[in-house]
């Protein structure tokens, strides 16, 4: 039976025989675009490549993406559901187009995974006022030999995919399904339908739609396919399993979980549900915990749905009794199960390990007490026929027993209640403003875009990483950017708070290379090269590959996808407007330009 590992190992070298780059999985957490918390698909780190940037590695790129999705988090310990999960992917940087792109998925599921003609369907889209009926897609598909009455048209709702933001590359696309046999539940039955006859396994977007801030759809200047195949779920129905967590993906962790626990997976509906959710949240925390610009539990953005995800682990532990420094030993497991896919697991191993025992032993203390808290009150509101749990409740759960407020409502809503969400936002509110902790006032959240402004801010970016290194030493490096076009904010790992005199050193340094005005280059060259130019920058796992480097005068040299200002003098003057901490062990820089 096919394995997860053959069905990566199978994709990537079938696409690399198509002339395809194999190039490394991006961070999780996207490296500036203000949006967005994770990286949620596989094109996701390729949007400048897909509107026109030109890719150092070329115009034809297959990789296997690490995506985080946590709108869905509640639903997790259903069947289906992952917080986490790996998306295989191929792309056409305005290379190739429909003919291949289908051809390809056709001979990838028929030949590479054996899948019989008659157990696939596909839907293509059936046309609209922005984009016409696909019915080259729809010819292309039955010339390779899929039957026409397995050809679904289907309208935008289920046919267009993207963008990943508001706006961006997007398209009609053409999806593939494996049909299980079951018989149609209605004379209309299609892909398009719940029923669970069609399983989806792999989409192809042809993106050649940019969709603008006023919501039209504007041709791209070049003709794009990007496409998507989850990993977790195509193994789940290759092996003919109910639930992804049957399959080998889960295996180990699931195995190591009934042995701490003393309880079977399957025994009961609650059991299976908690040992699901601590599978799951434990993979996720790992994968986010072990990336290179990796976060910890804070409480502010990925920071935030990190705890919550450890939390919520932590929760389900208890139904199941696992022991004290369970997560950390589920967490060994997908360390070692991943470590030759994704490098840095292995080389954050013990910082993984070391968060989770941090957030693990902080909630602990004081969650027995936080529920028996919620217990007390949810039974005597019970009693008095009241179904809410008040925002001053919530609120004291949160801030005297560290219950995200998500777990609050779950808790609330197995037992029937709900949680009134607008108290718990005010008595929020009131807090932030009382101890002024909420000083981390949020960006409205410009969207990412490469205004004169942001491309500047980016450029200040490098100079500012330059200076902290200079004055602050080599240990300083990059641990997140993120760039309005008002400010940029950069995350750097440093372990302590800098002094005045420090932070007015970079800055005047800073002020200098403007001041210098020199001229920005960049070159391509392979990740090789770039090293022993002197360039910074994450090349770890990237061997082989070939990187554009900027070099900004005798200041600055980074590995780096663009775009930046030409000049340094184009930036005209920069201001740190606040050091801070971010979260433990990594410092946070706002600063503006130009005032
Ligand atoms: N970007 C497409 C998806 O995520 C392929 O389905």
């Amino acid at each position: 039976m096919i394995q997860a590992n053959d069905l990566r190992k199978k994709y990537l070298d079938f696409f690399k025989a198509k002339g395809h780059t194999v190039i490394q999985s991006a961070s999780l957490i996207p490296d500036n675009d203000p949006t967005v918390l994770f990286t949620t698909a596989g094109m996701h780190p390729l949007v400048p490549y897909l509107l026109g940037a030109k890719h150092p590695a070329g115009t034809r790129l297959t990789d296997v993406q690490k995506c985080v999705r946590t709108g869905d988090i509640d639903e997790v310990g259903d069947a289906s559901h992952l917080t986490f999960f790996e998306m295989l992917g191929n792309w056409s940087l305005g290379d190739y187009f429909k003919r291949e792109a289908i051809s390809w998925s056709w001979e990838f599921l028929t030949k590479e995974l054996g899948i019989s003609p008659d157990r696939l369907a596909v839907s293509v889209f059936e046309g609209d006022e922005n984009a016409p009926k696909d019915t080259e897609s729809a010819d292309i598909w039955a010339e390779c030999g899929m039957d026409r009455s397995r050809i679904f048209f289907l309208p935008k709702k289920h046919n267009w995919w993207g963008p990943a933001g508001l706006t961006g590359p997007c398209g009609p696309d053409t999806e593939m399904f494996i049909d299980n046999g079951k018989p149609a539940c209605s004379p209309e039955c299609s892909p398009a339908c719940n029923c669970g006859k069609y399983l989806e396994i792999w989409n192809d977007v042809f993106m050649q739609y940019n969709k603008t801030e006023a919501g039209t759809f504007e041709p791209l200047s070049q003709k794009n396919v990007d496409t998507g195949m989850g990993l977790e779920r195509t193994i789940c129905i290759l092996q003919g399993k109910s639930s992804v967590y049957d399959t080998d993906v889960f295996a180990p962790a699931i195995s190591l979980i009934e042995t701490l626990s003393g309880k079977k997976y399957g025994e009961s509906d609650d059991v299976t549900r908690a040992m699901r959710v601590v599978a799951d949240h434990t993979r996720t925390a790992t994968f986010i915990m072990g990336d290179d610009l990796g976060v910890t539990p804070s409480n502010v953005d990925q920071g935030y749905v990190l705890r919550r995800l450890i939390r919520r682990a932590v929760r389900f532990s208890r139904t199941l009794e696992l022991p004290e420094g369970s997560l950390e030993k589920i967490a060994k497991v997908y360390i070692d199960q991943y470590k030759d896919v994704y490098k840095e697991l292995e080389r954050n191993a013990d910082k993984i390990l070391k968060e989770f025992n941090l957030e693990v032993t902080r909630f602990e203390k004081t969650l027995a007490q936080g529920i028996k808290e919620f217990d007390k009150v949810a039974f005597y509101l019970e009693k008095s026929g009241n179904t809410s749990i008040s925002g001053k409740l919530a609120f004291k759960l949160y801030d005297t027993f560290g219950f995200p407020i998500e777990m609050t409502v779950e808790l609330a809503s197995e037992k029937g209640m709900s949680v009134d969400i607008e108290g718990f936002n005010k008595a929020f509110e009131e807090h932030q403003l009382k101890s002024q902790a909420g000083a981390e006032k949020k960006f409205k959240c410009g969207l990412a875009d490469d205004s004169e402004e942001t491309v500047k801010l980016h450029t200040a970016t490098h100079l500012l990483h330059a200076a902290l290194r200079k004055v602050l030493g080599t240990e300083v490096a990059q641990k997140g950017s993120n760039i309005t076009p008002e400010r940029l904010r950069f995350d750097f790992s440093f372990e302590r708070a800098m002094t005045a005199d420090e932070i007015k050193q970079v800055e005047d340094l800073v002020n200098e290379y403007i001041k210098a005005g020199v001229e920005i280059t960049c070159e391509e060259m392979s990740v090789e090269d770039a090293k022993s130019a002197g360039a910074i920058g994450l090349f770890m796992d990237k061997y082989g590959e070939v990187v554009k480097v900027y070099t900004m005068g005798e200041y600055s040299k980074e590995i780096c996808g663009g775009p930046h200002a030409s000049n340094t003098a184009d930036l005209v003057s920069f201001k740190i407007l606040k050091e801070q901490s971010s979260s433990s062990g990594v410092r946070r820089i706002k600063a503006v330009i130009g005032q």
